[in-house]
Parts: structure tokens; sequence; C-alpha cells
């Protein structure tokens, strides 16, 4: 049985057999996938009254939908009938219908019509409303929760809101979405990231760009703030700096799949969604300042050009890393006490929401 020791000095990685298991993964599914807030989508794509979207996080298939009264709210996908989808894709709707038998529900949950169900006895339909989940925005970045008994999406981010808006968060746009599949247990790709110490082997031309010596990982109760000074003055990043101003990089990492990457005028988040035990979806979306400007495609594509080569490197290492776990010589690893607190904290995390685990 594994135990999470909160002492860094003292405390062992997860278990290898964590990162193969579909057990463990159908596990995750439901304890740390259905209980937490995750990127669901986009803040402009609920902008206006009777703007939906659907999506699944963890086992839970769930609307995201503002109402005629403007408040946004998350229920679950499944019908109280018989578990068909209320709501399919995304658009514009003053009510949901079900696309097996077409019951119909209100923006709010509510279960407003049954067709041909007048002789069912003790059927109330007040009391058959889309069980509720949790919704909310941080800039452009819509989040979404299934569990509704979870902290508010406020406690989750805490201080996220304030350190992000003077960066002109709450202004960015979004320009362009790019997908990589991995060979990986999702967490390899959430280990890999939460540390800078693999950045002098891995990424040697990061390496030369970055300060090494100040890069910092500093954990809060749900996410993690990597700082890194950046030396060189000719990147992207200098973009929209005033003369003077030091170019910095915030990364932040916020329980359980998400990242975002923001530089002084541009965000890019990674989204690290579980395909499989070993197989992982990475999708990154690029925000941008003043997004309509004619320079746009150029901008992205000078970002784009730096971040690709780095993110196949980690490709690499996370799916070699994946191959050795699969070893019989590997049980548990160590932490670097200076350089790996982060991944440790992320560790407490998963302990923390998968409890006992039979092993
Ligand atoms: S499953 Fe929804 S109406 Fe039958
Ligand atoms: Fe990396």
């Amino acid at each position: 049985m594994y135990r999470f020791d909160p002492n860094l000095a003292r405390a062992h990685t997860l278990p290898a057999r964590w990162y193969l298991d579909a057990d463990l993964l159908a596990l995750e599914r439901r304890r740390i996938f259905g209980r937490t807030w995750q990127l669901a989508g986009r803040a402009d794509q609920v902008e206006r009254p009777g703007d939906f979207l659907t999506t699944t996080l963890g086992h839970e298939p769930l609307v995201i939908a503002r109402g005629s009264d403007s408040t946004l709210r998350a229920f679950s996908n499944v019908c109280r009938h018989r578990a068909g989808p209320v709501a399919l894709g995304c658009g514009n709707r003053k009510s949901l219908q079900c696309a097996y038998h077409g019951w119909t529900y209100g923006l709010d949950g509510s279960l407003l019509t049954t067709p041909e169900f007048d002789q069912v006895e003790n059927f109330d339909r007040r009391a058959h409303p889309l069980p509720p989940g949790q919704a909310g925005t941080l800039g452009p970045l819509l989040f979404a929760c299934p569990d509704a008994t979870a902290p508010t999406l406020a406690e989750w981010l805490g201080d996220i809101p304030k350190e992000t808006e003077p960066l002109g968060f709450e202004r960015m746009r979004w320009v362009k979405r790019v997908e990589y599949q991995i060979e990986c247990n999702w967490k390899v790709y959430v280990d890999n990231y939460l540390e800078g110490y693999h950045i002098p082997i891995v990424h040697p031309g990061l390496y030369k760009q970055i300060d090494y010596a100040r890069y910092s990982v500093d954990t809060f109760r749900y996410y993690s703030r990597q700082d890194s000074p950046i030396r060189v003055t000719d990147t992207p990043y200098r973009r929209n700096l005033g003369e003077g101003e030091n170019p910095q990089a915030l990364y932040y990492w916020i329980f359980p799949n998400l990242m975002f990457n923001l530089y002084p005028d541009n965000l890019q988040t990674n989204l690290i969604v579980p395909i499989g035990p070993e197989k992982t979806l990475t999708i990154f979306d690029w925000f941008f300042l003043d997004a309509d400007r004619p320079s746009i495609d150029r901008d992205f594509a000078q970002s784009f050009a730096f971040s690709d080569p780095i993110q196949s490197e980690d490709i690499a290492i996370c799916e070699a890393v994946q191959r050795g776990l699969r070893s019989s010589r590997y049980e548990a690893g160590r932490y670097s006490q200076k350089r790996e607190n982060g991944v440790h904290h992320f560790h407490g995390l998963v302990a923390e929401f998968l409890g006992e685990v039979a092993s």
C-alpha cells in the first residue's frame, strides 16, 4: 500500500504501477476528474443567454449553459429517463431536448416536458432536474466541475485571478489550437511539467534563455506556480514590454490537468487529457492580447516556433520514461529537495483524492 509522505526529503514518488494500470485510471476518472475543476472551453462560447456547450470530465458528461437570467450553470448531460444525452455539441437554445425520446429541460436543469408519460405513477417532474455541477470563468477560460459539493472556483484558484489581472489576462482572445498525442500516462506529462530540473539536459536551447539559478516553484492548495526570469532580450516575450521591464514567464499548473503559460503578451493553455493508461492527449490553445492586430499570424508563428521544439523534447523524454516505468526493475524514485517540490505536491494531491487504493 502506497502512503504519501508529506516530508519531501523522505518521500518516495508514486508507484510505477499507478502509471500503467487501467483500473487505477478508472479510479482517477471517478475520484479526481469527477470531483475537480477543469478547463471546459472558452468563456466567449457561453457569453450570451441561451449559449451552451457540452463536455465530459472523468466519466461525467456535462452541459454548461447560460440561462435567460444570465447565470452560468453546469449540470449532468444525462437524461433522467434512460440516460440519453440532453444536449449535443454547442449552440444557443431556449431549452434543451434529449436526443433519445425528446424530454425537454430548462437551461437551469429543470425537467420541463415528458411526452406520453401521463399514466406513470408516483412521478413528479419537479423531482427530476438534471443533477448540478459547477461552472465559472477566469479571463478567457471556462471552467467546470462535475461535483456540486467541491470547493468553489474562487477557492480552487486562490491568488491566480489577482496575479494574472495585471498581465491583461482578461483581454486575451483565442487564436489557435494545436494537439499532440503522447504515448505516456497523463501523470508522466504532468510530473515533467512541474519541475525545471530537466531543463539543462532535455532543453539545452531553453536553458540558455532562462535564469536557471533563479527558477522557482511555489506550491499552493490546489495549484503551483513556476517563476522563470527570462535572460535574453530578443525573444517574442519582449513585445508589449516597456523599456527596462524584465520579461518574466509565469507557469501555473492547476490540479489535476491544466497548465497555463503566461508571457507578457500571450497565454498558452495546455490541457492534459488521459485517453488510456498509457496514452494522453495534450491540447494547446493560444490566446493573445490585441488578437486582431495585423501581425497576429506572424506573432503566433514566432510563439509556436519557440514552443514546438520544447514540446517535442518533452514528448520524447515522457515516452522514454513511460517505457522505463514498465520495467520490472523500477518501483518508485525520490525527489530533489531543491527542484522537485512541485512534483511532490502533485503526488500529494493525487494520493489525497484517490484515498485508499487496493494494491
Ligand atoms: S433518455 Fe432522454 S428522453 Fe428518453
Ligand atoms: Fe520540459
